[in-house]
């Protein structure tokens, strides 16, 4: 029997980036079209709920026509429209439901929805074509850190998480701090390569019960508690070195949970995901302790570890694939669980 390609238009509207995309047979992108409103959020020093779904209202469209025009396809030729419907701000997400709820009913074409950060995860696979679960998984983003167990598609075990701050999160208060700016975190990490990493220790937080839980608040406060003691004592700041020193930190702590987790699990493919996943001094820390041990160390490029909608249709293809299909009830959830189906 022929095999028939299966085509998904993919909608992303979770937080600050308004995305489409083409998705071909899961891991082929056709369109990635990603509409940043970092600019506008920038002066306020974050993401202003309110500004950014007005922002998605303006574009959700332009960016949808034009993610099928990229592909060179039409909407008729697309299998399945998949849409984030949570983790996120509940305006945002509202957006891109209701624009992929409206298109899959006036077309008739089926309607997916993904988990945000089930997205992220699979964005792995889009440039790892041999990649295939079972792997460990750290994700990594501005509102996440999970350590994650992907048993299968769409099959996941949340080893560890964060008790306090997500690690994107910690970046972007630690950047503001030292005048960085927002999105903290490239900036971190651009200022970071002229800085020491061993000039200033900081601490590496352990949760006491839980070996892979993170807690990042911590290191946040020691960080602002050295800049204040610095002050008061008159003492230069150098920004670079306390960046680096902080992004050591965080660093390791990563590096650390991750490697005892693929240990425990017997996986030797280890994988990371999210925003901070495009740090270059994480990727490089990963790249040689996983070289070190000989473990699969898999990640995606840096657009597709920030937020985009190709990652949603390569999640949504396997879902696809399993028979999932949702109502025009889909609802945004704002606090959707990892592995919870609504
Ligand atoms: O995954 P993402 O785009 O959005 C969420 O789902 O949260 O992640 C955004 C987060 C922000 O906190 C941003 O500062 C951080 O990822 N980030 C980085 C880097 N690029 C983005 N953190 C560290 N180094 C980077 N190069
Ligand atoms: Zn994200």
């Amino acid at each position: 029997m022929e095999h028939k390609d299966i085509f998904i238009l993919a909608v992303e509207s979770s937080c600050d980036e308004t995305a489409a995309s083409v998705v071909k047979n899961g891991r082929d992108v056709l369109s990635n079209v990603i509409y940043s409103q970092i600019s506008l959020h920038t002066e306020y020093g974050g993401v202003v709920p309110e500004i950014a779904s007005r922002k998605h209202i303006e574009k959700i469209n332009q960016v949808i026509e034009q993610a099928l025009r990229d592909a060179e396809m039409r909407l008729n030729e697309m299998s399945a429209i998949a849409v984030t419907y949570g983790p996120g701000l509940v305006g945002a997400l509202l957006v891109g439901v209701s624009a992929a709820k409206a298109i899959s009913f006036a077309s008739g074409i089926p309607l997916i929805g993904v988990h945000h950060i089930e997205g992220h995860i699979s964005a792995n696979f889009i440039e790892n074509k041999d990649l295939e679960p079972p792997f460990v998984c750290l994700v990594v983003s501005g509102g996440h850190s999970h350590l994650v167990v992907v048993k299968d598609y769409g099959v996941y075990e949340i080893i560890g998480k964060t008790r306090d701050d997500a690690a994107g999160e910690a970046f972007d208060k630690v950047a503001r701090a030292i005048g960085l700016g927002y999105p903290g975190g490239p900036k971190i990490d651009k200022v970071s390569k002229e800085g020491n990493p061993d000039a200033i220790h900081f601490p590496r937080a352990k949760v006491a019960d839980a070996q892979y839980d993170f807690s990042f608040s911590g290191l946040k406060s020691a960080v602002l508690n050295y800049l204040n003691s610095c002050q008061m004592k008159g003492e230069e700041i150098v920004t670079a070195d306390v960046a680096a020193s902080f992004q050591k930190a965080v660093i390791d702590v990563l590096v650390d949970h991750s490697m005892d987790a693929v240990e425990k699990y017997g996986c030797r493919k280890f994988a990371i995901a999210g925003g901070v996943a495009s740090n270059t001094g994480l990727r490089e820390a990963f790249r040689k302790v996983c070289g070190e041990k000989g473990i699969a160390f898999y990640h995606p490029s840096p657009v597709y570890c920030t937020d985009n909608a190709a990652m949603i249709g390569t999640a949504a293809y396997y879902e696809y694939q399993k028979g999932v299909r949702h109502g025009f009830d889909l609802n945004a959830v704002p606090n959707l669980k990892l592995g919870e189906r609504v």
